[in-house]
């Protein structure tokens, strides 16, 4: 594995589970690969789970660790080709991805969409940018459409905590007060409707994701149907694709409660976070046993570790 930005970055999917899975068991098992090898970890938007289960990730490896707040501690950055520089940037993605190949081996990028323009978004602009110009393998802190070592955590999650050969998961869009990107589900789209489940979509009308993430993925519109028998609630909120970055504040109704995981096959409750309690979910959910949302968090680091390790032993 070159990058890591997708599913589609990944050639064996099997294989990096089951690394996962061994790392968990024995997580300094492969500092070698990560002696005298740096990591710079780049963020234009907040973190509080990626930033410090990768840095985790990494310092299991003996890897050193760079961390820089781009929009805050770093030049302005520009993206264009060809541009007269007299705005507002001040150092081009050419030299700025180009200094830090001198300085890591492994690069990763946060980049969040505008929520304004879906052609710049869709198209992956600043981490396209990232991988055109960087020297060394770029991984995805989450991008723009998409959050590959989230996604690839909740799949570690779910293979530990089902009870059936095959579970049925259900992505459920949750209530929100602001825009919220589509990455998360996005991705959990792209890599559940390529895992060995039963998965299926439900979500309010006009809120349905982009084709090319969901894969065919069956949508239900009506929430209680939809978790019927479930084993695992996927709960997130995002703005519409449709109509690009618009919430509705009116629907209350689909909040994860006590009410509908009664609907589910004793489901187990999972969020990325952060989550808002008692707007997505409610506190007797996130507070019961059902929820394993700190389990997800902990298999942040050993989904980063497996992806690390696997660029390294390709000769980063
Ligand atoms: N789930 C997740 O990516 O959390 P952070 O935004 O805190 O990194």
């Amino acid at each position: 594995m070159k990058n890591f930005t997708s599913i589609k970055d990944v050639p064996d999917v099997k294989a990096l589970l089951q690394l996962a899975q061994e790392i968990k068991k024995q997580p300094y098992n492969y500092k070698s690969y990560g002696e005298n090898k740096t990591l710079g970890l780049l963020f234009f938007n907040p973190s509080l789970r990626t930033r410090m289960s990768t840095q985790k990730a990494a310092q299991n490896l003996s890897m050193q660790v760079m961390v820089m707040n781009l929009n805050s501690d770093g030049w302005q950055i520009e993206l264009e080709d060809g541009t007269v520089m007299n705005q507002g940037t001040q150092e081009h993605i050419k030299e700025a991805a180009g200094v830090i190949s001198q300085y890591c081996d492994i690069m990763g990028v946060r980049t969040f969409p505008s929520l304004t323009d879906k052609e710049a978004d869709y198209s992956e602009k600043v981490l396209n940018k990232f991988l055109e110009h960087s020297l060394i393998p770029v991984i995805s802190l989450e991008s723009a459409t998409l959050h590959p070592l989230q996604s690839f955590a909740d799949l570690i999650t779910i293979v530990e905590q089902k009870k059936i050969a095959k579970p049925k998961v259900v992505l459920s869009w949750a209530p929100h007060v602001r825009s919220l990107p589509q990455a998360v589900s996005n991705s959990f789209a792209q890599w559940m409707s390529n895992a060995d489940v039963d998965f299926i979509i439900t979500n309010p009308e006009g809120f349905d994701l982009a084709d090319e993430f969901t894969n065919g993925t069956k949508v239900i519109h009506d929430q209680d149907e939809a978790l019927a028998n479930a084993d695992f609630v996927y709960a997130k909120n995002w703005s519409s694709y449709e109509d690009y970055g618009k919430i509705r504040t009116d629907l209350n109704q689909w909040q994860i409660t006590n009410k509908k995981m009664a609907l589910t096959n004793d489901g187990k409750f999972m969020h990325c976070l952060p989550v808002r309690r008692n707007l997505v979910v409610a506190d007797e959910v996130l507070d019961s046993e059902a929820s394993i949302v700190l389990q997800q968090a902990n298999n942040r680091t050993y989904a980063a570790q497996a992806v690390l390790l696997n660029i390294l032993r390709n000769g980063s």
